[in-house]
């Protein structure tokens, strides 16, 4: 039989995204992704932005940080898997990156320090709008110029909006070189020094885009702190400009990883279509935690004998409770089949791997390693009209 779509994807693009909008499993699908990739013989670097705990845990790492990190072999073993590629996790580091990028664009060395030491930058670097997103995609351009990997799989923020994604580039560019910031750096220009004159209705509105806030010599600084900032301008403009046309290209993959809920579809749903608008092609859907039919429909006297064959004396309750279970488990799995055929396009049309709802989280390699198996198992991932 011949490969998933998944398995097929690992193999053929140099990076895959996983997205989708917040808590749905992008982290586990990404995860496992990565696990499966190096199961088949991969190097492949695991990027993840989610706060570090969980994915740490499941890859027997202390603590995940933004260096790259082997997940050890004997790690792997002792969870039984083989493993015969290199699996790499690491997570991203807003600051640091942008950090890195200063570095890399300042004209010089006093600029450079400058910028890094203006008060403003902590805020700027971390929480201008599109800021983590946009350092994700330039880490990943920066970690695929090390030709390091065969593969990289990236798990996206959880914003509230999958799109902020999507944007990132254009906001973070248009935040910093927006009309009004412009005039505030030529009006700085020109006189030299900040005079609270120039505290007009386009300076307001810098100010409530960039935050709340304030304090002595606060204007001055970022005055100055634009200024600077606009060295670099040409740069950033020019490395949005390739990060976005990076992000279309054929060695991109795109797995739209969603939960059976009818919000977290139709968020997806809309994501698809910008995704295509914006010249990125979908590649996949991974639908998680999904209901599964129970494989029988026991009768009472059924469920009775089963329970006392295995030496379970749960009560007589036990056995209509567990019939009453089965039955509900029925109709949640007729509920998200229901959902999932009346899916239109675009998502409705792409390959589909369904993930069931399992007892547990998942915290271990070994149930990274179930969802890896059933990622990439042949014939995993059915066009929509068969699944
Ligand atoms: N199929 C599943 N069955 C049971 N639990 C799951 C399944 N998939 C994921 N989980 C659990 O659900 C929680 C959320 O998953 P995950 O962190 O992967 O989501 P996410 O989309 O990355 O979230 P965020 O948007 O917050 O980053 C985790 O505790 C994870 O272990
Ligand atoms: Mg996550």
């Amino acid at each position: 039989m011949s490969d998933s779509t998944l398995a097929h994807l690992l193999e053929t693009r140099r990076v895959v995204l996983c997205v989708g909008c917040g808590g749905v499993g992008k982290t586990t699908v990404a995860a496992s992704l990565a696990l499966a990739a190096a199961q088949r013989g991969a190097r492949v670097l695991c990027m993840t932005i989610d706060p570090a705990k969980r994915l740490a845990n499941s890859l027997g790492l202390e603590q995940m940080t933004h260096e790259q990190v082997d997940v050890a072999p004997a790690l792997l073993r002792a969870a039984g898997l083989e493993v015969s590629g290199r699996l790499t996790v690491m997570m991203l580091d807003t600051k640091r990156t942008f950090d890195e990028l200063v570095q890399r664009y300042a004209s010089s060395p006093a600029a450079r320090d400058r910028i890094l030491n203006n008060r403003l930058y902590q805020y700027v670097s971390t929480s201008l709008a599109g800021t983590q997103e946009y350092m994700a995609m330039e880490k990943l351009l920066g970690v695929l110029a090390e030709g390091a990997y065969d593969l990289v799989v990236l798990d996206t923020p959880p914003t509230s909006n999958a799109l902020d994604f999507l944007d990132a580039p254009s906001r973070m560019v248009a935040a910093l070189d927006s009309g009004a910031m412009r005039w505030f750096i030529q009006a700085f220009q020109s006189t030299g020094k900040l005079s609270f004159n120039l505290v007009t209705k386009s300076v307001s509105v810098i100010l409530r885009g960039i935050g709340k806030l304030t304090g002595g010599g606060f204007l001055e600084q970022l005055a100055q702190f634009i200024t600077e900032l606009d060295d670099l301008f040409g740069g950033f403009k020019e490395r949005a400009t390739a990060v976005a046309a990076a992000f279309r290209s054929p060695d991109f993959g795109y797995v739209l990883v969603t939960s059976p809920e009818p919000s977290a579809l139709r968020e997806v749903q809309f994501f698809a279509q910008r995704l295509e608008e914006q010249g990125m092609r979908p590649d996949a859907c991974v639908v998680n935690r999904v209901h599964q039919r129970p494989a029988a429909r026991p009768s009472l006297p059924e469920i009775e004998q089963e329970l006392s064959r295995a030496g379970l004396q749960l009560g007589p309750e036990a056995a209509p409770r567990l019939q009453q279970a089965l039955e509900e488990e029925l109709v949640l799995a007729g509920r998200d089949e229901q959902r999932l055929a009346e899916l239109g396009p675009p998502l409705g049309r792409l390959p589909r791997t369904l993930i069931p709802a399992l007892a547990a989280d998942v915290h271990d390699l070994q149930a990274l390693a179930g969802i890896a198996a059933r990622l990439v198992a042949p014939g995993a991932a059915r066009a929509a009209a068969s699944s």
